[in-house]
């Protein structure tokens, strides 16, 4: 088979690498890619957003498969007009992609399937939504509607935050089309995970649990990012966990859509707050997550091409997935600055040596590769990656490798994995021998 990657980050790398060992691909092509996936496929230069292009690309090499890695070209119908010239293309239609695409349309369709979720007010007129805000209870979060590139979502802890927020989000819309509306709600309290499924519109499966870490710094301070690091599996998400969101979240959204006439197939992430009321959904996202995919991708053993096309055709039911039993940690290296202003074409030095620890696979989100060379050319640059033995022996791996990498004002976190050190079951202590 000829295959062909939607993409340019981290995520697109993961895909790369796992869909690189399945032995139905003769192929692999990567539009537009970067330094690091150019050495597992041929990258293509058409961009992501390109989809006439990228048709184009698809028609002329006889592709047989292609894999859509962002939302950006999911919410704006890839799919669709794959679909309509007859090739096989992996993700959601348009109508289905709005689950992420719009958050008002997300949200009243949590309400109308009685899926737990924040509750909420959806507006499209300004004062109107002013309006409201006056006796709500705070902290309140805003939502722009649209895709905003991760920071459509602002936590306000007063009023004049609020009324700021708004302002900004529907008057002087920096978030442009995306915040003609905005959903307000309720601010939950808890910890985030990730729960990914496959899906064929109908039958579904449950990829193992990940936990993303958004904010810049250490301890969850600071802005939000794309996301600074992930491990898979999560020891919060007990197998009664798993049941939980699965028959309350996934089962009810897969059934709901296919009842609304937009049957999801591809992956359905759904983002959310283990609260004390159990889990609520904060998003979802209509593809594999960033840096999710890095931490769960090297665990899966399956061949993710036969998944793939087994949600295309209508037979996920047919699948059954194993998972490598080792933790798998992924620490994200950053330009500095990011996720403000920061520079590029800084040279990264240390790939090789990191490269050859043991389990360990550096997947490149920002890179360019100029002759042997690989320069910055992203806020993420890298995702460092390693499997282990329970997941201290993993995080130890992925710092060992991260220490060896460097490049010019180069930024990650170091508490990557901390938080499920903690949530382990403490072993029961001894009990006291009586003398
Ligand atoms: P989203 O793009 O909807 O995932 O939101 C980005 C981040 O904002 C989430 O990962 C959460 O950390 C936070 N967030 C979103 N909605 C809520 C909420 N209702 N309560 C608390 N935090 C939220
Ligand atoms: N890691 C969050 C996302 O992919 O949206």
């Amino acid at each position: 088979m000829k295959v062909l990657i939607i993409g340019s980050g981290g995520r697109e790398h993961v895909l790369a690498w796992k869909i690189k060992q399945s032995p139905l691909v003769k192929k692999l092509y990567c539009a537009p890619g970067n330094g690091g996936i150019s050495q597992v496929a041929e990258c293509v230069e058409v961009s992501a957003d390109d989809i006439p292009g990228l048709l184009k690309f698809a028609k002329k090499n006889k592709i047989d498969l292609t894999v859509v890695g962002p939302e950006a070209p999911l919410v704006a119908g890839v799919v669709d007009t794959f679909q309509k010239e007859g090739l096989k293309i992996f993700g959601p239609t348009k109508k289905a992609a709005q689950l992420e695409g719009s958050k008002v349309f997300a949200k009243q369709f949590l309400k109308q399937w009685n899926i737990p979720t924040a509750d909420f007010r959806t507006f499209d007129k300004i004062n109107e939504a002013k309006e409201f805000i006056v006796d709500a209870a705070y902290p309140l979060v805003v939502k722009a509607d649209g895709l905003a590139a991760g920071k459509g979502v602002i936590i306000c802890k007063s009023l004049k935050e609020a009324q700021e927020t708004i302002d900004q989000i529907m008057q002087q819309r920096i978030f442009k089309e995306a915040g003609k509306k905005v959903v307000i709600e309720e601010c939950l309290e808890g910890q985030e995970l990730s729960m990914l499924a496959i899906s064929d519109g109908e039958h579904f499966v449950m990829l193992d649990s990940s936990q993303d870490h958004k904010r810049i710094f250490d301890d969850d301070l600071g802005p939000n990012t794309g996301g600074m690091g992930a491990y898979s599996p999560a020891p919060v998400v007990t197998e009664d966990v798993v049941k939980k969101i699965e028959s309350r979240v996934i089962e009810p959204t897969i059934r709901g859509m296919h009842r609304e006439g937009r049957p999801f197939k591809g992956v359905l992430y759904a983002g959310l707050m283990m609260t004390s009321q159990g889990p609520m959904v904060l998003e979802f996202n209509v593809r594999f997550g960033d840096p999710e995919a890095q931490a769960i991708l090297p665990r899966l053993k399956n061949d993710l091409v036969e998944l793939m096309l087994a949600s295309i055709e209508g037979r996920v039911n047919e699948i059954k997935l194993k998972w490598d039993k080792r933790s798998c940690v992924c620490v994200v290296m950053s330009s500095g600055g990011y996720p403000g202003k920061y520079e590029t074409g800084k040279e990264i030095s240390g790939l090789a040596s990191a490269g050859k620890l043991s389990h360990t696979f550096v997947f490149h989100a920002g890179t360019k590769k100029e002759g042997n060379k690989f320069f910055t050319s992203g806020g993420r640059v890298l995702g460092v990656t390693s499997l282990g033995e329970g997941i201290e022996v993993a995080i130890k791996k992925a710092y060992d490798a991260v220490e060896k990498i460097t490049f010019e004002h180069c930024f990650f976190r170091r508490d990557i994995g901390a938080k499920a050190l903690k949530s382990i079951p403490r072993q029961p202590s001894q009990p006291r021998v009586r003398v």
